[in-house]
C-alpha cells in the first residue's frame, strides 16, 4: 500500500482529492486539526468508499506528532492543504496567518526532512498572480500580493524553491489554483463555509436555497463584458483529479513543477448567477454593491502548462459545476451540521 498524507484533508479540496485518491489505488491519510472542518466529513468518506478512514486529529505544527505519523505509515508523499484562506480575516488577523501558514509549513518540511519523506504538493493559489496585468495568466507571470493571506502563499513557495536548491532529493509540486466550486455529485461532501460566505458560490448557493434573500455583486464598473468581476471556477472533482495526476508525475519524474489548475476560461458573476438559476431552478436575487476591496477585474488561468505537463485538463462545465454545488447545498442546507 501506498500511504499519502493530506494536511487538512478533511476540508473541502482535501476530502474531494481523498477520494480521487482513493479511486487511483493510493491510501490517504488524513491529519486535520478540524478547525474550519467539520469530523462529519469522515463518516461521508467511509460511506463513499466502502472503506475506514485514516485520520488523526492534530496540528500540521506538532513536528513530532508528524514525524511519528510519516514513520508508522512510511508515507510516499504529502499534500499539504493545512492552511488559513480568508482573505478578509488574514488583514484584520494578519499574525494568526503568518504562525500558522508559515510557521505550519516549516514544521511540516522539517518534519519530512527529518523522516526522509521528501516528496510533496502543496496548495498554492492564482493569489500570487495579484492584479495581474493582462489574461490568460501563465506560471511565468510576475507575483505579488495585496493581502497577508496571499503574502503567505508567496512566501511558502519561496521556501519551497529554497529547500529544492538546497537538496535535490526534494520531490515538489505547486499547484496554483484558481476558483475551486462545486461538489462530489453524491452531494455527500461538499463546501460548507462557517458563517457569511466569503466566496461567490457558496453564498449564491445560500441564497437558492433560501437561507438569504439576495446576492450582493461587488462592482459592476469593471473591464469585463458586462461590468462584473471575471474568474476561473474549476469543478472541485477535477481540482482533485489535477492533485492525482501531478503526484503520479511527481513520483515517475525527476523535475519539480509549478502550474496552475484552472479551466483557461472565465465567467463573470453575473454568468454564474444565472447558469446557478438554470441549475437548481431557483431565482438567486441580486443587489449591486460596491466593489469590494482588493478584488480584481478579471483572473483566469493559462491552463495549457498543466495539460502538456501533466496530461490534465479540467473537463467539467460551469452548468456541472452549479448543478452539483445545488445538490449538495439543497441534501445539506446547513452543511454538516
Ligand atoms: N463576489 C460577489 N459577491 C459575493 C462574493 C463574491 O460579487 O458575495 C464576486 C467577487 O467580487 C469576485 C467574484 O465574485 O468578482 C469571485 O469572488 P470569490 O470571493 O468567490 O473569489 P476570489 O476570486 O475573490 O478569491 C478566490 C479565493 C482566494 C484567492 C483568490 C485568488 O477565495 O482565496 O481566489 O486566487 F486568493
Amino acid at each position: 500500500m501506498r500511504f499519502v498524507l493530506l494536511t487538512g484533508g478533511a476540508g473541502y479540496i482535501g476530502s474531494h482529492t481523498y477520494l480521487a485518491l482513493h479511486a487511483a489505488g493510493l491510501t490517504p491519510v488524513i491529519l486535520d486539526d478540524f478547525s474550519n472542518s467539520s469530523p462529519v466529513v469522515l463518516e461521508r468518506l467511509q460511506r463513499l468508499t466502502g472503506q475506514p478512514v485514516l485520520c488523526e486529529r492534530g496540528s500540521v505544527a506538532d513536528k513530532a506528532r508528524v514525524q511519528a505519523l510519516i514513520e508508522r505509515y512510511k508515507m510516499t508523499a504529502v499534500i499539504h492543504f493545512a492552511g488559513f484562506k480568508a482573505v478578509g480575516e488574514s488583514v484584520a488577523q494578519p499574525l494568526k496567518y503568518f504562525a500558522n501558514n508559515l510557521g505550519g509549513m516549516v514544521s511540516l518540511l522539517q518534519a519530512m526532512d527529518a523522516t526522509d519523506c521528501r516528496t510533496l504538493l502543496f496548495s498554492s493559489s492564482a493569489t500570487v498572480y495579484g492584479d495581474p496585468a493582462t489574461v490568460p495568466i501563465t506560471e511565468q507571470f510576475p507575483r505579488s500580493y495585496t493581502n497577508p493571506y496571499g503574502h503567505t502563499k508567496l512566501v511558502c513557495e519561496d521556501m519551497l524553491s529554497a529547500l529544492c536548491a538546497s537538496n535535490p532529493a526534494w520531490r515538489v509540486g505547486v499547484l496554483r489554483y484558481f476558483n475551486p466550486v462545486g461538489a462530489h455529485p453524491s452531494g455527500l461532501i461538499g463546501e460548507d463555509p462557517s458563517g457569511l460566505p466569503n466566496n461567490l458560490m457558496p453564498y449564491v448557493a445560500q441564497v437558492a436555497v433560501g437561507k438569504r434573500p439576495f446576492l450582493n455583486v461587488y462592482g459592476r464598473d469593471y473591464a469585463t463584458p458586462d461590468g462584473t468581476g471575471v474568474r476561473d471556477y474549476i469543478h472541485v472533482e477535477d481540482l482533485a483529479a489535477g492533485h492525482v495526476a501531478a503526484l503520479q508525475k511527481l513520483l515517475s519524474a525527476s523535475e519539480n513543477f509549478t502550474v496552475n489548475l484552472g479551466t483557461g476560461q472565465g465567467y463573470s458573476v453575473l454568468e454564474v448567477v444565472r447558469a446557478f438559476e438554470q441549475a437548481s431552478g431557483q431565482l438567486v436575487p441580486c443587489q449591486f454593491a460596491p466593489r469590494r476591496s482588493g478584488d480584481v477585474a478579471q483572473c483566469y488561468a493559462d491552463a495549457s502548462l498543466a495539460h502538456s505537463l501533466l496530461n490534465w485538463r479540467a473537463t467539467r462545465t460551469l452548468a456541472d459545476m452549479c448543478a452539483d454545488a445545488w445538490h449538495w447545498q439543497s441534501c445539506n442546507p446547513d452543511g454538516y451540521r
